[in-house]
């Protein structure tokens, strides 16, 4: 009986060592406000379901997000801060067309910041 006891207590242990290292999937699962407001106002034009272009839609899908696995959150987090420093996206004839829809650079970073800190929490390095 007091075996039994001892094992559930490490399995109870380890089970709870093994969860507080997992990061928060409700943390990393959602986008933060200001930065959703940006890419909202800009990105989701081509990037969420209904947009025209299968080509954004293949590359980002914003409605599709939380189904996206982990693996493919981290590599389009790192696209959006690729895309955004080099001033690919939003594409040059988009902005033609709307042009107060250019990022500042202070807008940029702070899209930026969060896509290294989701990565971050995403892979659990902090
Ligand atoms: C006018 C439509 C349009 C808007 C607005 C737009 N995109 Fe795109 N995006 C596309 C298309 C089309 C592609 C796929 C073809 C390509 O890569 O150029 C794409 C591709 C991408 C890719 C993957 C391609 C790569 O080079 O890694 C990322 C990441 C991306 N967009 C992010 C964004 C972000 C972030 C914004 C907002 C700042 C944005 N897009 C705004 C149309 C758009």
């Amino acid at each position: 009986m007091k075996k039994k006891i001892a094992l559930i207590v490490i399995a109870g242990g380890m089970f709870i060592l093994f969860q507080s290292n997992l990061p928060d999937p409700e943390l990393i699962s959602q986008i933060p406000e200001e930065v959703g407001t940006l890419l909202e106002s800009t990105c989701y034009d081509c990037h969420t379901t209904g947009a025209k272009s299968e080509d954004a839609l293949k590359a980002v899908n914003f409605n599709e997000w939380e189904g996206y696995r982990v693996s493919k959150k981290v590599a389009v987090l790192g696209d959006i801060c690729k895309v955004l420093e080099k001033g690919k996206m939003p594409p040059e004839k988009y902005l033609k067309s709307h042009p107060d829809k250019q990022f500042t650079d202070a807008q940029k970073k702070l899209i930026c910041d969060w896509t290294k800190e989701a990565s971050d929490k995403l892979l659990g390095a902090n």
